[in-house]
């Protein structure tokens, strides 16, 4: 677990990345988690403008963010990872007043697992690895550096081992993908992984890794393309289980 509480980056202003500690999940995190996946999922991949096509309805269909059962199996999904060592990574915006979960408002997710000798076999990646997924922003919040800022910061704070490589999943044909080529991962095409699954449809994924520079170099690249990640940028360290101060 990282002893980074928050990091703060410019010029999005209001936008922090938050790590969540775990004395602070709560079923409203839990629920904005769902939130944030669903309506991230069902503006990228549902409907005939999608490369999945998938009904409208499905995804809502699959997380049912506002299904109190369904909430409480995200929470407890979510407190087994971080008992597991993973770190959920919200990106929250102070103040601005709708949808407000402890005061803040989750626009944003990121999930970082780290490796164990079991995770290498079962995702079939080089060894040690950092795992990346439930990457997601609300619609309304894309394209403005979010996903960027998630990444950067579930890659450079946490403590991993900068010689890791960094794994993730892609949706075959996702907006995303491209962009995760031009950050350095490349797909490993003899790896099987398992579809999402979404209803009835099996959508499938490719497997990325870091190739070469590792986690370290990933992170040099990362700040080389976008040097706002590494200016006037503002860290709020803790390793207490209370809740970030609120921002003005
Ligand atoms: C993928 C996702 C997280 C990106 O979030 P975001 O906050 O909009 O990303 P950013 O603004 O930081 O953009 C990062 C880069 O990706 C590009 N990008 C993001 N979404 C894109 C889209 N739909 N089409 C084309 N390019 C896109 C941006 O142009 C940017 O590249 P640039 O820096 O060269 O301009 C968001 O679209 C999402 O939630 N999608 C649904 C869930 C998903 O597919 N997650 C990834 C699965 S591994």
């Amino acid at each position: 677990m990282s002893n980074i509480a928050e990091v703060y980056y410019p010029p999005s202003a209001g936008v922090g990345i938050w790590a969540l500690q775990p004395g602070q999940l709560t079923d409203g995190l839990a629920h904005a988690a769902l939130a944030i996946m669903t309506s991230a999922y069902e503006h990228q991949f549902e409907g005939p403008h999608t490369v999945t096509n998938l009904p409208h309805g499905a995804v809502k269909g699959h997380f049912r963010p506002d299904d109190s059962a369904s909430i409480r199996a995200q929470r407890e999904r979510m407190a087994l990872s971080m008992e597991g060592g993973s770190t959920y990574w919200f990106a929250v915006v102070h103040g601005l007043g709708t949808k407000a979960v402890q005061g803040l408002n989750p626009i944003g997710l990121a999930k970082t697992s780290p490796s164990r000798p079991r995770h290498w076999r079962h995702q079939a990646a080089e060894e040690p690895n950092l795992y990346l997924n439930d990457i997601a922003v609300f619609p309304a919040m894309q394209l403005q550096g979010v996903a960027t800022s998630l990444v950067h910061a579930a890659t450079k704070y946490s403590d991993h081992d900068p010689g890791a490589h960094l794994v993730l999943d892609n949706i075959v044909g996702s907006p995303a993908g491209p962009w995760f080529r031009q950050l350095g991962l490349r797909p490993r095409r003899l790896t099987r992984v398992a579809p999402f699954e979404i209803g009835d449809q099996s959508i499938p994924q490719v497997r990325m890794q870091t190739r070469g520079g590792h986690l370290g170099g990933f992170i040099v690249g990362l700040e080389d393309r976008y040097p706002r990640l590494t200016t006037n940028i503002s860290i709020v360290v803790s390793r207490s289980e209370s809740m970030p101060l609120e921002k003005g």
